[in-house]
């Protein structure tokens, strides 16, 4: 069991350099079977959720290696063999391989994904997208066994634009007859990622970005190579925390259109940001001014970032609403954060925060990855020393967060107890 400590209160300066996106390159990996021969990523983050899809790669026979971020994949020798549930559960996309397998032989057998445990999260859409494309899907105690004599092109409106639902079809479409349409696609830049990769192998899409994606199934996808794009909820957390306690803290290496709408909350509640084109400098606002934030889809504001944000949320002045539409149970951090001090309700979908507040390190416990994340930007706030226990949900998803944070001027530290 990992904790982390954090001793309070001391400004952010320096640089914060940005790793490849965890929920691009969770995507990515598992599509890289679809080719017939070896393909390359670049700027693979050192993630816990990275070491677990290697592990379901080396369980199918293909051969892996990373060096220096690099990773080479090479599924020549891959078989098509049901994942054990204790790998599936580990991580929600592992659900990717339920594609990429199903598009690559039209067979697969695997078990309910993982994730955090932030609502329900079903996978109808995904399925819908396979039945789509001419799969039959047996269902039996959370097993999936997923079959196609042929997969076919075939037009799926998804009933909401889930980013996992559209790459999903996108993986199985790549390969299958015809032409398929996604309508009411997620716009998310993780699925422009993945579009891309699969272009470098072959694959014919077109539209990845907006709300309706073409694809021309082809034969057969070879080579191969992308590079991951930056992490924008990283990006974003590291911002936030430039917002609390920066002097001229710089968060490089992104892409800011990926951050647009944090970029125009953090403007409204009155913070000065000097943007570049792959970096932003933030220093810490003394007069924050509360505000109201909605989660969306992409480019709408992330729900990824809706935890983070709370605890800068905690330091304006009057009160602010913030409303998740995503996930039903995205505010297990509100708990922890009052334990801290801060005055949050939580009414319904939404959460009423009450500020100023004075923070006072305590012991917290990280629910899920970004309640984490808020954690801890809350303990580099609170006065005194926070514990942040179950600290494993955030390494899944911050490359050598303590070491990034510790080279800007925090005080944190990683335990093992
Ligand atoms: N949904 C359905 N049916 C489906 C799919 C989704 O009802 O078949 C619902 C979900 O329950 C949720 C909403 O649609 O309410 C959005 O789900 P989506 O499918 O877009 O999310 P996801 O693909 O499961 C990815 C990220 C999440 C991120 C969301 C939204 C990965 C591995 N996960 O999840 O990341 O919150 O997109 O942007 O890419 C995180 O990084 O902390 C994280 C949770």
């Amino acid at each position: 069991m990992k904790q982390i400590k954090i001793n309070g209160g001391y400004e952010l300066s320096g640089t914060i350099k940005i790793s490849g996106a965890k929920n691009s390159a969770v995507a990515l990996i598992p599509a890289s079977i679809l080719s017939d021969d070896i393909v390359k990523i670049d700027n693979i983050p050192n993630i816990s959720d990275i070491q677990a899809l290697n592990e379901i790669l080396q369980y199918l026979g293909v051969c892996v290696s990373i060096d220096d971020g690099l990773m080479t994949i090479d599924p020549k020798k891959i078989e098509n063999k049901e994942i054990p549930e204790d790998i599936s559960n580990r991580l929600r996309a592992s659900y990717y391989f339920m594609a990429a397998l199903l598009g690559k032989y039209k067979k697969v057998e695997m078990y309910f994904p993982g994730g955090c445990k932030i609502g329900a999260r079903p996978i109808d859409q995904t399925l819908k997208g396979f039945r789509a494309l001419g799969a039959k899907v047996i269902e039996e105690n959370d097993k999936f066994t997923i079959t196609a004599d042929d997969l076919i092109g075939g037009n799926v409106y998804l009933d909401m634009p889930s980013v996992g639902a559209t790459i999903n079809t996108m993986l199985v479409a790549v390969k299958a007859k015809g032409k398929t349409v996604i309508e009411n696609a997620a716009k998310e830049p993780e699925i422009v990622n993945v579009a891309t990769f699969l272009n470098s192998m072959g694959a014919k899409i077109t539209g990845a970005g907006t709300s309706t994606i073409k694809i021309k199934g082809v034969d057969r996808l070879s080579g191969g190579f992308c590079e991951v794009i930056p992490d924008r909820i990283e990006t974003g957390t590291y911002i936030i925390a430039g917002a609390l306690l920066g002097n001229n803290l710089k968060i490089e290496n992104i892409i800011p259109e990926h951050v647009e709408s944090l970029i125009l909350k953090l403007k409204e509640m009155g913070v000065k940001l000097n943007i570049g084109k792959n970096y932003i400098i933030v220093n810490k606002c003394n007069n924050l001014k509360s505000t109201n934030i909605r989660t969306l889809g992409y480019p709408g504001f992330p729900t990824d970032l809706q935890q983070p944000i709370t605890t800068l949320l905690t330091q304006c002045t009057g009160v602010s609403v913030l409303e998740e539409t995503i996930y039903e149970n995205r505010f297990q951090n509100v708990e922890h954060l009052n334990k801290l001090g801060t005055d949050i309700k939580i009414a319904g979908k939404k959460i009423k925060i009450n500020g100023p507040t004075k923070l006072v390190g305590t012991t917290v416990i990280a629910t899920d990855l970004r309640a984490g994340a808020c954690l801890v930007l809350a303990g580099l706030i609170a006065e005194g020393e926070t514990i942040i226990k179950d600290i494993e949900h955030v390494l899944r998803g911050y490359e050598n967060i303590i070491e990034k944070l510790t080279n800007v001027g925090a005080k944190i530290e990683l335990q093992e107890i």
